[in-house]
């Protein structure tokens, strides 16, 4: 075998924000295995890495990943395990032909990418496949630069977390940490509004759906956003300083 699996980061939505090497990447690569969270076939990540490079000529897969709640250490979901396997299967057949697959996917590899999870499920079935992360630009980053914030300075500390969490965790790690982003939070505004309110950090915090988006919205009056539904791509920064 001696084709390459790359896991490729576009950056979190314009495509300016991708790397030379991440273009380069995808560029080089025959297959490109493009992840959809939904069944209807699109993949933001295609869009992004298409909007950088030419996607024509090449062979293109777009794989449905269904978002289920993952936790690690514990046996993945039978419908989220089998997208993996199906996944493998692909990169697999085109590695052993030589070729390279790229799977170019949202914001940084790091961080919640399924882009890993199918890294590991292509080495335990093969060992001495190669692999390489091409590290993006995150959505953490890009949402502090379209808020013109930063998300540490000085002696802060930064923890990153989903905003899935219990109301208990969550008042836990703002007590901890004077920076906290709050990623996957397009459903939990309504119980973190208050939360925050609470602990009196409204007006330190900020919202941003759909970051370096043409549509992209920065939301500083975050208790406007109670009863309303937020897009996916929408990620919060609480600071305390
Ligand atoms: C599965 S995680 C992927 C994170 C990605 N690997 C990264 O480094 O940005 C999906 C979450 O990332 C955040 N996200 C991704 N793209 C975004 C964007 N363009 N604007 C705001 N948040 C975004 C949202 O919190 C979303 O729920």
């Amino acid at each position: 075998m001696t084709g390459t699996f790359y896991v490729v980061g576009v950056g979190p939505g314009d495509p300016e924000l991708m790397t030379i090497k991440a273009a380069r990447i995808l560029d080089q690569s025959a297959a490109w295995l493009t992840p959809s969270a939904s069944k209807d076939g699109i993949s933001t990540a295609f869009t992004i890495a298409s909007g950088a490079v030419r996607a024509d000529g090449k062979e293109i897969l777009t794989h449905h990943f269904p978002m289920k709640k993952i936790y690690r250490g514990e046996p993945a979901d039978l419908e989220v395990q089998e997208a993996w396997d199906d996944a493998t299967s692909w990169i697999l057949s085109h590695l052993e032909q030589g070729h390279d697959v790229a799977l170019p996917t949202l914001g940084d590899p790091a961080i919640y990418c399924t882009g890993f999870y199918v890294a590991e499920t292509l080495l335990a079935r093969s060992p001495m496949a190669n692999i390489e992360i091409i590290p993006g630009i995150s959505a953490i980053g890009a949402t502090a630069a379209a808020a013109k914030t930063p998300l540490c300075l000085g002696d802060d500390e930064l923890v990153v977390i989903p905003a899935v969490f219990e109301n208990s965790k969550i008042r836990e790690v703002l007590s901890q940490f004077n920076a906290v982003v709050f990623m996957k939070v397009f459903k939990s505004m309504d119980r973190l509004v208050p939360l925050l309110e609470e602990l009196g950090l409204l007006d330190t915090s900020v919202l941003v759906e759909r970051t370096s988006m043409a549509d992209e919205r920065v939301h500083h009056d975050l208790k406007a956003l109670v009863g309303k539904e937020l897009h996916y791509f929408s990620t919060l920064i609480v600071r305390k300083n």
